[in-house]
């Protein structure tokens, strides 16, 4: 076996992509592979025992527990994910374990995604849908189910201007928006060039038709958008989250919502994740869906194979390709 680890296993929690299975097959290590449902706490105890790696998914908490369970024959945990909350980084790094994610390949299935949320938020889709479900009457009308806008210079608040939110960018702009940004703290891009003004938090949610969350979450970002944040916007603004659900908090975005203090939210991610707020579910301005932010077909390939990637990299002794 390669690297002298006496033959570790390769722990897999989630049943991967049929092509990503058959790289992990092709590690030629013994793999203890989950089912396609989250494994419990119980079963990634047990069944993490001896990996030399882990392919691990967002849903699974990789703590200092894990670690441990694993052993000290350990050597890369390889999160399916741009997003790493999930993983404790800084005791994989006490114990000397790579961490590395999957950055790039969900850039543009991300965006797409958002501008859905934006367009489904601000031209009132899932109401509409709904509405007719119901069986509503309904004749056409002047002022029947009017919303925003986008290409009247609406404009476009980008928190986080990193790779996905450049991504949205381009394809708001695409549509009429104005567009303003936070840069992001890791990747510096030419805002100009881009037709993005770069602004403060603060004037950005006071400026913006819509709010669209970009950035990972961290201890600096979460419930980055609290009441404060809230209070900021225009009573009319779409708030529009496909980042972490923790960079909301989600009892004063509820609160806000219910009193009209902003005018509707798209979310695709929640705190608490798979929990949803009921009362967000009773609100008729507010667009959901679980967590599809890279559910492209072709995307969630990349991001496995990509998470195999690092795992065969990391085991040949070879730098990971996408280290954290
Ligand atoms: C998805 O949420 C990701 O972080 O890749």
């Amino acid at each position: 076996m390669a690297g002298g680890d006496g033959g570790g296993t390769v722990y897999v929690t989630r049943l991967l992509t049929d092509d990503a299975m058959a790289a992990v097959a092709a590690l030629g290590r013994p793999v203890v592979a989950g089912r396609e449902e989250p494994p419990t706490r119980e079963d990634v105890l047990r069944d993490v025992a001896g990996a030399v790696a882990v392919v691990a998914t967002l849903t699974d908490r990789v703590d200092a527990a894990v670690l441990d369970a694993a052993g000290p024959g350990l050597r890369v945990v390889a999160n399916v994910a741009v997003g790493y909350d999930n993983v404790d980084v800084a005791a994989a790094r006490a114990r000397g374990v790579v961490v590395t994610n999957t950055p790039g390949v969900l850039d543009d299935a991300t965006a797409d995604l958002t501008m859905g949320l934006v367009l489904a938020a601000a031209r009132r889709i899932p109401e509409g849908d709904r509405f007719l479900r119901r069986g509503t009457p309904w004749v056409w009308g002047p002022r029947m189910m009017t919303g925003l806008d986008l290409s009247a210079g609406a404009t476009l608040g980008i928190v986080g201007y990193g790779r996905i939110g450049r991504a949205v960018a381009r394809r708001a702009r695409g549509f009429g928006m104005r567009l303003l940004a936070t840069p992001s703290r890791s990747r510096v891009y030419d805002a100009d060039a881009d037709g993005v003004r770069f602004a403060e938090l603060d004037d950005l949610l006071a400026e913006a038709d819509v709010v669209t969350l970009h950035v990972p979450l961290t201890d600096a970002t979460r419930h980055l958008i609290g009441a404060a944040a809230l209070a900021r916007m225009k009573p009319t603004a779409l708030l529009v989250n496909t980042a972490r659900g923790g960079v909301v908090d989600t009892e004063a975005m509820v609160e806000a919502l219910r009193a009209g203090r902003i005018g509707g939210a798209a979310l695709d991610v929640f705190e608490d994740e798979p929990h949803v707020d009921p009362r967000l579910l009773e609100l008729e301005q507010v667009v959901l869906t679980p967590h599809l932010g890279s559910a492209g077909d072709r995307t969630r390939s990349a991001m496995c194979l990509l998470a195999v990637r690092n795992v065969a990299a990391v085991l040949a002794g070879d730098p990971p390709l996408t280290p954290v």
